[in-house]
């Protein structure tokens, strides 16, 4: 299946998104526009070529404080640290178990690196929903903050370049 990823717009067909997590689906329904218009959340989405979504993802910037962050996480930082924050990363529930929710965090992943050569980001930063989105992140390098709840999981944005120039 050949996916055209692209920014939110009015075209979008979001009625029948079921990632199987009620909250994702809503909220790609009911905010993710609004998002797009206050420029507080920037979605982008997969479809193929219907226009009706099958996945989606959304980023924003994003503040952290060191003393939010583990003695080495936080090592000689600033006391604010700016990283992207990867708010939302769902995929239709149809399509899950086929490696399209790695490639979709690609996607978001090759879009924060770009996004970091104009503006500069130590981290990119994620909210896991539950515990098998902890899995699926720490499956691609990130590590938990401790004592967070929802689990925070961050990577180096450095770290993450290095390994897409390496592919
Ligand atoms: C999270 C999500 C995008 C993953 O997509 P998926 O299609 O289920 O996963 P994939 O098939 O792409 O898996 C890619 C790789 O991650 C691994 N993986 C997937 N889920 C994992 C988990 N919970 N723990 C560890 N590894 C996991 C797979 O084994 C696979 O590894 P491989 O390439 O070595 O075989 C998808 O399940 C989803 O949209 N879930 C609902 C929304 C959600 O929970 N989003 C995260 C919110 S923070």
């Amino acid at each position: 299946m050949n996916f055209t990823s692209e920014p939110l717009n009015d075209s979008h067909i979001l009625t029948s998104f079921d990632s199987g997590k009620e909250p994702l689906d809503r909220w790609l329904r009911q905010s993710a526009g609004r998002g797009q218009l206050q420029d507080t959340g920037r979605t982008f989405v997969w479809h193929v070529g219907d226009g009706e979504i099958l996945a989606y993802f959304t980023l924003t910037g994003h503040a952290l404080h060191r003393g939010s962050l583990s003695r080495k996480q936080a090592h000689s930082l600033p006391a604010e640290v700016p990283p992207i924050l990867l708010a939302k990363l769902a995929l239709d529930a149809s399509l899950h178990g086929q490696g399209l929710g790695g490639e979709l965090l690609l996607d978001a992943l090759t879009r924060c690196v770009r996004a970091g050569e104009i503006v500069v980001s130590r981290f990119v930063v994620v909210d896991a929903l539950d515990e098998n989105a902890v899995g699926f992140y720490e499956k691609y390098g990130f590590t938990p903050v401790p004592d967070t709840e929802p689990v925070r999981l961050l990577r180096r944005l450095k770290s993450i370049a290095a390994d897409l120039s390496a592919d």
